[in-house]
C-alpha cells in the first residue's frame, strides 16, 4: 500500500517506519496514525519482519496531535467518534517489539507515541514534553499515566502542569529512554538493536513484551507468577531446546521460532 506521511523499510528482518509530514513536525492527524497503524499491522502479518523501529526526522519525531485539525471540534465530536482511542488500541496489540527512535521533538501525542513503543533510544538532541496544558486540555494518549510510571509522580507532574521539554540527557537519567546516541548514529544503533533481536527466537521474543507488559497491569506476586509460567511453558519449544545445546557445544543457536 502507498502511504502518504510515512515511510516503510524492511532490512534484513526489520521494518522501518519513519513518520513523514516534514512541514507539520510530523503532527499526528487522522492519515498518519491510520497509515501507521496499517504499516504496523502489515509488519504485524509479515513473516519476513521481526522487530520494528519507528523513526521521525532529525528535527522532530513528532511535535503532538494536530492542533490544527483538533481546534474547531466540538466535546461530541472527539467524544462519539473517540479521537485517539482506537489507534494506541492497535498499536499496544502488535506482538513484535518496537523500538522508538527519537531525535529533536517528541511532544504531547508525539512523546505519548514514543512511549506506546517497547523501548525508546534517543539522540543527543531529542526534547520530550506533555505541553497539552498550554493549550488548554490535557494529555490523553498517555502522559499522565505511562510517563508517570516511566518517570515517577515528581517528574511527570513537573512535565504536565509546567509543560516544560526534557532533554535527552534527563530523558536517560529518569529512566524515559534506553540509551542516549549521538544525533547522526541514531537510526544505525536503533537498526543495529533491532537486528540483535531479530536473531532471537520470536517465540522468547514475544514472551518477554507479553511478559514486561503485564507487569503495568497485574500487582508484583501476580506478575511473577505469570513470568514463571511463560518461563516454564519455553521448555515446550525447541528454540529452548536449541538454545541450551548450542551454549554447551559453544556455537551460535539457530532459532527456528519453533
Ligand atoms: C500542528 C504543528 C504542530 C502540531 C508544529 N506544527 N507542531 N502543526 N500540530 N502539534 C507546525 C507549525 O504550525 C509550523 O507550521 C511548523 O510545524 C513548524 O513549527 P514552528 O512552530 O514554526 O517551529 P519551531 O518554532 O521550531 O517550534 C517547534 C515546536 C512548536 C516547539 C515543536 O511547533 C510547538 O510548540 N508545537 C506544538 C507542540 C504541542 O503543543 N504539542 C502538543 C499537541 S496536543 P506552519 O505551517 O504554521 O508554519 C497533543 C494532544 C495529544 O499532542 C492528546 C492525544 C489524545
Amino acid at each position: 500500500m502507498a502511504f502518504e506521511t510515512i515511510t516503510v523499510e524492511v532490512e534484513d528482518h526489520v521494518a522501518l517506519i519513519t513518520l513523514n509530514r516534514p512541514d507539520a513536525m510530523n503532527a499526528l492527524n487522522d492519515q498518519l496514525l491510520g497509515e501507521l497503524v496499517t504499516a504496523l499491522e502489515d509488519a504485524q502479518a509479515n513473516d519476513k519482519v521481526r522487530c520494528i523501529v519507528l523513526t521521525g526526522s532529525e528535527k522532530a519525531f513528532a511535535a503532538g496531535a494536530d492542533i490544527k485539525m483538533m481546534s474547531e471540534k466540538s466535546f461530541v465530536e472527539v467524544f462519539a467518534g473517540d479521537l485517539f482511542g482506537p489507534e494506541p488500541d492497535a498499536i499496544m496489540r502488535i506482538r513484535k517489539p518496537i523500538i522508538a527512535a527519537v531525535s529533536g521533538y517528541a511532544l504531547g501525542g508525539g512523546c505519548e507515541l514514543a512511549m506506546m513503543c517497547d523501548f525508546i533510544i534517543a539522540s543527543e538532541t531529542a526534547k520530550f514534553g506533555q505541553p497539552e496544558i498550554n493549550l488548554g486540555v490535557i494529555a490523553g494518549m498517555g502522559g499522565t499515566q505511562r510517563l508517570t510510571r516511566l518517570i515517577g509522580k515528581s517528574k511527570a507532574m513537573d512535565m504536565n502542569l509546567t509543560g516544560r521539554f526534557m532533554d535527552a540527557e534527563e530523558a536517560d537519567r529518569s529512566g524515559l529512554v534506553s540509551r542516549v546516541v549521538p544525533v547522526k548514529k541514531l537510526r544505525e544503533e536503533a537498526m543495529a538493536a533491532a537486528s540483535k533481536i531479530a536473531e532471537k527466537s520470536m517465540i522468547s521474543v514475544m514472551a518477554v513484551k507479553e511478559s514486561v507488559n503485564r507487569s503495568y497491569e497485574m500487582p508484583l506476586r501476580e506478575g511473577l507468577l505469570f513470568e514463571r509460567r511463560v518461563f516454564q511453558s519455553l521448555f515446550a519449544t525447541e528454540d529452548q531446546k536449541e538454545g541450551m545445546s548450542a551454549f554447551m557445544e559453544k556455537r551460535e543457536a539457530q532459532f527456528r521460532d519453533k
